[in-house]
């Protein structure tokens, strides 16, 4: 776990509101962040046996949900999965609360900030599945440290994510492509499910479409869909 100096002095690359709220979705908001909302704890900690009501047979995590559209989709798809959303831009958890009271979702909880300080204070074997769909790229290499798809960042991931539990990533961007393989094969506990350029060019059924999955596709972006696996502990 991180000290609290250390979380204190995180730093979100990017934006945490765009416009205001519209009247209607700031009214939403207000009545349904209190109760989807997780916080962490003083220390940077979480109870993690009060997050759902119930027991969820898989918990799912998505990092940097954006509009939520595809966290939404999965909810709706998944009743018995429990999925925790990260992302600290306002306008973004606005955007899933509008899906969860128009598709009248109840097994999604929020946690509107870095997603590395949340997953920090997951326990160990506790995650099915995680998605990083679209990261942002930072294409400039100064920048490069910024990439949520890091060493660092898949050691953490490898230690919260179950035997055998699914870690879906989606890019529009070549050179992040690269790196984001180039990672993950760094990394002996992961391996990539991947059969050829048929599976990687095409989003299979269960894989809904993303906000920025659409726009790229409108200029003419082609994306890379790759699902890794953790691979299961030598008990
Ligand atoms: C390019 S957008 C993609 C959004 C969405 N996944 C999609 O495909 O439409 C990247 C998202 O990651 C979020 N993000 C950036 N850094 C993050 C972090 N450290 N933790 C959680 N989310 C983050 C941003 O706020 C933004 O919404």
């Amino acid at each position: 776990m991180k000290n609290l100096e250390q979380i204190k002095g995180s730093r979100v690359y990017g934006r945490r509101q765009g416009k205001s709220l519209r009247k209607a979705s700031g009214e939403r908001f207000d009545k349904y962040f209190p109760e989807l909302s997780i916080n962490l704890n003083e220390e940077g900690s979480l109870a993690v046996d009060t997050l759902f009501d119930h027991n969820p047979e898989q918990v799912w995590l998505e990092i940097g949900f954006g509009k939520g559209e595809h966290l939404a989709a999965q909810a709706q798809n998944n009743p018995n999965v429990a999925i925790i959303g990260c992302e600290p831009f306002i306008n973004g958890v606005s955007g899933l609360i509008d899906h969860i009271d128009r598709q009248q979702l109840n097994n999604i909880r929020v946690y509107m900030d870095d997603a590395r300080l949340f997953m920090d204070a997951l326990p160990n074997e506790f995650l099915s599945r995680a998605f990083i769909l679209f990261p942002d790229p930072w294409p400039k290499k100064r920048h490069h440290k910024r990439r949520i798809v890091s060493a660092g960042n898949l050691k953490v991931l490898s230690r919260i994510m179950k035997d055998n539990a699914e870690l879906r990533i989606a890019t529009d961007h070549h050179d992040y492509c690269r790196w984001i393989i180039a990672r993950l094969m760094e990394n002996p506990e992961f391996t990539w499910v991947c059969d050829g350029p048929d599976q990687w060019h095409k989003r299979s059924d269960d894989w809904p479409a993303t906000r920025y999955e659409s726009k790229a596709l409108k200029v003419g972006r082609k994306s890379t869909y790759m699902t890794f696996i953790r691979k299961a502990r030598l008990k």
